[in-house]
């Protein structure tokens, strides 16, 4: 697939998704907005019903700049009374609508608004299509003084962490991506990494996973739920 195709099919979900969240919206109504290629897409078209709902909360700082630069209102997570649909991307999603997520390194602050959202709609190219998560490295958000420890822990849970050098999240942390795992448990998984000391947030969303997927196909949008 050339990358240009790629991208056709992204623009593709992320326009089906704002067509699909707009009869959804009021007013007062607050979208929370992911981080990515995919979700910078759904920005600029988000942009073209600027004025039918209140704004939004970003799950970056990059999401935030986009989105008021299109004269979209960002607010504080705190300084809202709830989120009525959030619409990110993913690296990875299954049948389950499990998915893995922080290729961009936002997974934090994405775990953070989906928890917040009455409704998860993921947008995704149909490459992030797998029957099994982990063929994408696992991205883990670590307190830097606990990166070497974690990194032991991840080791005896069986899977090959490396350090993803020269980044630094939003929240001041670094990253493992963590290679050679085969999910088959991703909530198991998912809380077996939450409980290692020193993780902020691991990047299975499988506790709360997507509630509706929008995924760009040769064939078309399909929806999954
Ligand atoms: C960022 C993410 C993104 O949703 C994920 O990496 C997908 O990105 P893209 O839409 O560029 O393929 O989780 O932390």
């Amino acid at each position: 697939m050339t990358s240009t195709t790629q991208d056709q099919l992204k623009r593709a979900t992320a326009r089906a998704a704002v067509e699909t969240i707009a009869p959804k919206l009021e007013a007062d109504s607050i979208v929370g907005v992911g981080t990515g290629s995919t979700a910078n897409f759904f920005i600029d078209y988000l942009a073209e019903i600027k004025g039918r709902f209140d704004g939004t909360v970003a799950s970056s700082e990059a999401s935030a700049e986009r989105l008021k630069s299109h004269g979209i209102p960002v607010y504080d997570l705190n300084s809202v009374d709830g989120i009525r649909v959030y619409v990110d991307g993913a690296d990875e999603t299954n049948p389950a609508l499990q998915l893995i997520k922080g290729g961009g390194a936002a997974l934090t602050r994405e775990k953070i608004v989906a928890a917040c959202a009455e409704e998860f709609v993921c947008i995704a190219d149909e490459s992030k299509w797998v029957p099994v998560l982990g063929s994408f490295p696992l991205p883990v958000e670590v307190i830097p003084m606990a990166r070497s420890l974690v990194a032991r822990e991840l080791v005896k849970l069986g899977g090959d962490p490396v350090y993803r050098q020269g980044v630094v999240t939003d929240n001041g942390n670094v990253i493992l991506d963590v290679h050679n795992l085969e999910i088959m448990e991703p909530v198991a998984l998912e809380e077996a990494i939450n409980n290692i000391t020193g993780v902020v947030t691991n990047g299975i969303f499988a506790l709360r996973p997507a509630d509706l997927l929008l995924l760009g196909t040769a064939a078309g949008v399909k929806a999954f739920s």
